[in-house]
């Protein structure tokens, strides 16, 4: 049995992700962004552990919600799900961007680590350049594939922890809307195989999948210069150092 943290779990592919895991005998800790979206999250899987709140588009409520994480022991994985898509530029580059660095350098290190990108990082940007001084260029592309450089950081500097990221699908939530093609169920089951399986093919780290099987990604993230001046940036705007250890 793993214990396992899910962030931005209070609906979509959190939520579902949360109750197939619990349903698999896992404990699962929620997030949501205040106590009101907190109650919802409880509400729609009453057998979750608890629930955590901390609203990610802002840097010290993410700090508070790692330390707040922390108070509750170390967790076996950790799935960076929480996500913005039709939100200012500025909120999308907090929560997918900076939230997942945040939360992947404060949090107890856990022994597995799930960040959710999405085939649209492939049109993205990392933008480096601008990157601190003008956050307003950001798009949704360009922070899936930061979410992406992240986590082939992860992998490439925490050679004891499995890192992956992974393209969930074009999928009916509130994010994908109702007219989405892809199948919502196989929407959630990487994360979910990711975080808990003894399956071989999950235990493996720096990669990123779709539907369980490995898929092509922008090799910029791969990018060890690239990689090191986009965790240089989010140190620089954090006040926040990657831990080497
Ligand atoms: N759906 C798709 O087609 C699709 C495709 C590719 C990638 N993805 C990725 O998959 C992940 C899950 O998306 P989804 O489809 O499940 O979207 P969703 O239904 O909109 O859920 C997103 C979750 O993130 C939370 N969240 C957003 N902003 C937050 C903030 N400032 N602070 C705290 N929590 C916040 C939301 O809270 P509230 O419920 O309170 O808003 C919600 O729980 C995202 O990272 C998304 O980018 C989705």
């Amino acid at each position: 049995m793993a214990r396992i943290f899910i962030t931005g779990s209070a609906d979509g592919l959190g939520q579902l992700a949360a109750k197939s895991l619990i349903e698999h005998g896992h404990k699962v800790v929620l997030h949501a962004r205040n106590a009101g979206r907190g109650r919802d999250a409880i509400k729609n899987t009453p057998e979750a552990e608890s629930v955590l709140t901390g609203d990610l588009s802002k840097i010290e409520e993410t700090k508070n919600l790692a330390r707040e994480a922390n108070k509750l022991g170390a967790f076996d994985a950790v799935i960076h799900n929480a996500g913005a898509y039709q939100a200012s530029a500025k909120e999308v580059f907090a929560v997918n961007t900076l939230a997942p660095y945040i939360l992947t350098c404060l949090i107890q290190k856990p022994k597995r680590l799930i960040y959710l990108s999405s085939g649209m990082h492939l049109q993205g940007r990392s933008k480096l350049d601008s990157f601190k001084t003008d956050s307003s260029r950001i798009s949704y592309s360009d922070s899936k594939l930061h979410v992406l450089m992240l986590c082939m950081a992860v992998a490439r500097k925490w050679p004891d922890v499995y890192a992956n990221a992974l393209d969930p699908g074009w999928v009916p939530t509130k994010m994908g809307g109702r007219s989405a093609p892809d199948d919502l169920q196989k929407g959630y089951e990487t994360q979910v195989w990711l975080a808990a399986s003894n399956d071989e093919k999950a235990k493996v780290s720096g990669r990123y999948f779709f539907h369980q099987k490995e898929r092509h990604h922008n090799p910029e993230a791969d990018d060890v210069l690239l990689q090191e001046t986009f965790l240089n940036l989010c140190k620089e705007i954090t006040g926040i150092s990657f831990p080497h250890v």
